[in-house]
């Protein structure tokens, strides 16, 4: 597998709010790699995005790029190549951002990242061969175990013989002390298992979904998609004694279940003064089901924890995806019939830089010339849910439907939605999502399943061309791309 300054998941990115963050790759792998910090604006930088074929060319085998923005936001997000299938190999890592005027800064005494995975033990290049061949008819591999902060276990007698197995591998471990309040910042950085996650005995408060701070709602048991993240806050308040952390895989959403070896992902919190003969598991049980598959954590339930005002569209984009066999009987993915295709060594940014206004129809470019206020309404035909994540915004959750592929416009909360960056469109249903168009760039809008990425089901957003223009990206930004750069449009 891939590893981060020789760690798996990477070193923890951390900062405050204002900071300048400086991000230098040394690429020491054998192919070409990218690094997108998921959820950051990159207002004014769009080309340290991390999008290879959108943002950048590739940073070459064996050389170094240096990544840098201002951060002007807050919360919990996460960092992962872009390339290929390069974050299922290892490429990831949390990255947290301080927010000085926490409202929740006196009721939580300490911070704890939970990284969620699922885990593939056949290499992701050979998984993804096979997906987009016509064996697989769509579909997608599915994981062998998961992890959480990088550990699990795994019953070896499923193991295929003569591999390296480890049966009594260590689950990751927690301490509590009692009486203290803790924030867990949940991170989903699956390439394909949405998650349910629970602590045996405690309730957990939602006070952040990604970078949005909310008012406290209780919960048991949280679902989680690709990509998403939520800060809870739990207080150590049970018997001193060991519990359970779970993250259970969304099985019930996946296309055939045989196939998951270990569907239950586990960890363990110890109260500190909890005296145990070793090898002792907690007896701890989990909470009853109380929550529905396949969908995110009710939006109507989240309120922002300060008021805002939802202002009118402007202009409305319909997207309709679908799946079907193409002509060689390879299952893809569709957006308004075209399956995108990544351009490597052109990345639509290169073309606007170069004065390009229209662009092949598989690059599935949606463009927004000016400051506007977008709804995106998202009409899903195919059978299984879609984490889909816009980069370079957030936006207002107005509303969903998992019944019939129609938006009911009157559902639509404009009141007082949420704000994300990853929202989950339902099986044969649809979302509403509203941004604003303020932030020149090129922005990918894509579902989040690794595996859907490679089959087309990616979007992008030209946002503002005319000041892209006008921002100009550095001459080691410019080097990735030595043949498509043209130079006259290089330094207006
Ligand atoms: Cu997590 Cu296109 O990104």
């Amino acid at each position: 597998m891939f590893l981060i300054n020789g760690q798996f998941p990477g070193p923890l990115i951390e900062c405050n709010k204002g900071d300048t963050l400086v991000i230098n790759v040394k690429n020491e792998l054998d192919e070409d790699t990218t690094i997108h910090s998921h959820g950051m604006f990159q207002r004014g930088t769009p080309w340290y995005d991390g999008v290879p074929g959108q943002t950048q060319c590739g940073i070459p085998s064996k050389s170094s790029f240096t990544y840098k923005f201002k951060v002007e936001q807050s919360g919990t997000y996460w960092y992962h190549s872009h390339s290929r299938t390069q974050y299922i190999e290892g490429i990831v890592g949390p990255l947290i951002i301080h927010e000085p005027n926490d409202p929740y800064k006196n009721e939580c005494d300490e911070e704890i990242i939970v990284l969620l995975q699922d885990w593939y033990h056949t290499d992701a290049k050979t998984l993804l061969a096979t997906f987009l061949s016509p064996d697989s008819q769509g579909n997608e591999p599915l994981p062998d175990n998961g992890l959480i902060n990088g550990h699990n276990s795994f019953n070896c007698s499923s193991a295929p013989e003569g591999s390296d197995c480890v049966s009594n591998a260590p689950l990751a471990q927690f301490k509590f002390v009692k009486g203290k309040k803790y924030k867990l910042r949940i991170i989903n950085a699956s390439a394909f298992a949405a998650f349910i996650f629970s602590i045996d005995g405690h309730s957990m408060d939602v006070v952040e979904v990604e970078g949005m701070i909310t008012k406290r709602h209780t919960v048991h048991r949280l679902p989680i998609n690709v990509a998403q993240r939520y800060s809870v806050i739990v207080t150590a308040d049970q018997p001193i004694d060991q519990y359970f952390m779970r993250a259970e895989m969304e099985t019930a959403c996946f296309p055939t279940q045989s196939d998951v070896l270990n569907p239950l992902i586990k960890a363990v919190v110890t109260y500190d003064t909890y005296k145990c003969s070793t090898d002792q598991a907690p007896s701890s049980t989990a909470w009853s089901d109380d929550v529905e598959n396949c969908v995110d954590l009710k939006a109507s339930d989240l309120k922002p924890y300060k008021d805002q005002k939802i202002p009118n569209p402007t202009k409305t984009f319909t997207l309709e995806i679908d799946f079907r066999p193409d002509e060689n009987g390879v299952v893809l993915a569709y957006i308004n019939n075209s399956s995108y295709k990544i351009d490597t060594d052109n990345p639509t940014i290169i073309k606007v830089y170069n004065g390009v206004k229209q662009f092949a129809p598989d690059q599935n470019v949606f463009m927004i010339e000016k400051n506007e206020i977008v709804d995106i309404v998202l009409i899903n035909t195919d059978g299984g849910e879609h984490p889909f994540h816009f980069h370079g915004h957030t936006f207002w959750c107005l509303g969903s439907g998992e019944s019939g592929t129609q938006p009911d416009y009157n559902s639509l909360n404009t009141k007082d939605p949420i704000q994300r960056d990853t929202a989950t469109v339902p099986a044969n249903g649809w979302i509403v999502i509203r941004f604003v168009s303020n932030n020149a760039g090129v922005w990918g809008f894509h579902c989040h399943i690794e595996w859907h990425v490679a089959s087309g089901l990616v979007a992008q957003f030209v946002t503002q061309p005319d000041q892209i223009k006008r921002l100009n990206p550095p001459d080691e930004w410019k080097t990735l791309c030595p043949n498509s750069f043209n130079s006259n449009n290089s330094s207006n």
